[in-house]
């Protein structure tokens, strides 16, 4: 019975509330932009077709439109004439009879189960119109619902048009309806002006309908949270940690553990398996896929990551990362794309990578930075190591193989390569390739001139120092 034709969803208006230089429907929550939300929740319900009304910033709206909904139809509104102007327009070259759901792109929470109950009773009662609608505790700015003696729809009335009674009523409307398309298309050339605003509302039509002598009927939503709307930046705030929440009370339910739920934050595109810990103060973003058993946090960033099982990152920024099974990450970590982790490798503190591949049980444990470097397995990097991989016009690759010590402080002068199972010494630049077994010392001989700061630095603690130690026998080389 939640049979559905139509969606027009509105998402033309200017968000002046917003005081932004992007249009509000592309401001986003969990990682998807409102308009994105709006979107996912109508395509659970499998319309014929989708129409989306675009006005402000129309051409960064069609084109985000085109991304993620390329099968919507986008409905230009050149100037804001109130929503009922914005369904008109929807409307045009709609022929036939059906259902259309109208919806706000700005109402980020609303969910497909809801819409799809609303869509159930409308259909079921053979209504002109169905208006989804809750009790809000804090009902100002909202459209007010009032109804018959029969509980049916008698008008909805705009917050600056009500008198002061009416604005005690805590019914609000939703923004989301559900109209038989030949009522609808009878009644929207009807709608007029003389309204606060000067503009056309489309819950206007609800009085048109009922003139009509047909029944529009509200049903009330039992969780108010789903209809909230984002007019501005601090709704935009509730919004988000609401539906934090939701994500976060999901995954805990399919076996997640967050330390402090409050301080994390998953995106609704991440996918996490169950027993992975989160510590607090972690985001979790993008296309991010964490497996089992690992850990993540305290205070890390992933976006667009891959996480393998049993990998723990710790106090760590890390954006399109593939870290492998059981490997170790930070803390004070920053992987960058194209950054590698085999299994069980390890990338310790202050280390920075960049498109480069670590091997099976490599560690590069301190002070580093990787760049274009492939990394053969069971090699260790000392720390303060620099893959030198740019000569300030191109990038080139360091090749480093299996079972390598690289000394601490190396610089490896890219293109270049260090063959299995060799060295290099601590301190060394290395701009030849190092064969296997090798070691490569690329630094001058050390020599001592002896007593030059009982000659240089006379009566400093250090000549003092170096004195004493001499009188007391101690070699002075
Ligand atoms: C609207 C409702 C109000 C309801 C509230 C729920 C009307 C007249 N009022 O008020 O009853 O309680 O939503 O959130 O409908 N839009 C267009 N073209 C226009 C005007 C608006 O596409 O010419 C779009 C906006 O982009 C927005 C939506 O319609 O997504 C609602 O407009 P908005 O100005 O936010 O209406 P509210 O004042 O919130
Ligand atoms: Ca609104």
């Amino acid at each position: 019975m939640s049979r559905l034709d139509y969606v027009i969803v509105l998402a033309a208006g200017e968000g002046t509330r917003m005081k932004s230089t992007m249009p509000k429907v592309l401001h986003s929550i969990a990682g998807r932009s409102l308009l994105g939300h709006v979107l996912a929740a109508v395509d659970d319900l499998s319309p014929i077709e989708v129409r989306v009304v675009i006005g402000a910033g129309r051409e960064s709206v069609q084109e985000h439109l085109a991304e993620i909904s390329p099968q919507a139809i986008p409905i230009f509104q050149e100037h804001r004439g109130g929503t009922g102007h914005a369904v008109q327009l929807a409307l045009a070259g709609v022929e036939g009879a059906g259902t259309v759901l109208v919806v706000y792109g700005d109402t980020p929470l609303l969910s497909s189960e809801s819409l799809s109950q609303l869509i159930a009773a409308h259909n079921e009662g053979g209504f002109a119109a169905t208006v989804l609608t809750a009790e809000h505790p804090e009902p100002t700015g909202y459209g007010r619902i009032i109804r018959e003696d029969n509980d049916d729809l008698l008008r909805i009335i705009e917050e600056r048009d009500a008198s002061i009674i009416e604005r005690e009523i805590v019914e609000i409307n939703s923004g989301v309806y559900v109209f038989d398309l030949a009522k609808l298309r009878g009644a929207i050339g009807r709608l007029s002006e003389g309204n606060a605003q000067g503009e056309l509302y489309i819950t206007d039509v609800v009085e048109i309908l009922r003139t009509d002598g047909d029944r529009v009927v509200p049903i009330l939503t039992p969780d108010f949270i789903e209809i909230l709307g984002v007019n501005d930046r601090v709704q935009l705030a509730e919004c988000a940690a609401l539906m934090r929440d939701q994500i976060n009370d999901s995954l805990m339910r399919a076996g997640v553990t967050m330390i402090d739920p409050t301080t994390t934050w998953i995106d609704i595109t991440a996918q996490i398996a169950s027993d992975v810990i989160i510590y607090p103060g972690t985001a979790i973003s993008g296309a991010t896929k964490i497996a089992t058993g690992a850990l993540i946090g305290p205070r890390t960033t992933l976006i667009d990551c891959e996480v393998g099982s049993r990998a723990r990152v710790l106090e760590s920024y890390c954006i399109g990362a593939t870290i492998g099974e059981g490997a170790s990450v930070g803390p004070f970590t920053y992987l960058r794309a194209g950054s590698v982790l085999r299994t069980n490798s390890r990338v310790g503190s202050f280390v920075e990578m960049k498109n480069s591949t670590l091997g099976e049980g490599s560690k590069v444990p301190h002070l580093s930075y990787v760049g274009n470097a492939a990394i053969g397995v069971g090699t260790n990097i000392g720390a303060g190591t620099i893959f030198a991989n740019y000569d300030g016009v191109n990038k080139h690759d360091t090749e480093v193989g299996d079972h390598v010590r690289i000394g601490s402080d190396t610089v490896l002068v890219a293109p270049v390569s260090i063959g299995d199972g060799a060295y290099t010494a601590a301190g060394s630049v290395i701009t030849e390739d190092v064969p296997p077994g090798a070691i490569g010392v690329g630094r001058a001989k050390q020599r001592n001139v002896l007593e030059w700061v009982l000659r240089k630095r006379p009566g400093t603690k250090s000549a003092d120092a170096a004195r004493a130690s001499t009188k007391e026998g101690k070699p002075t080389s």
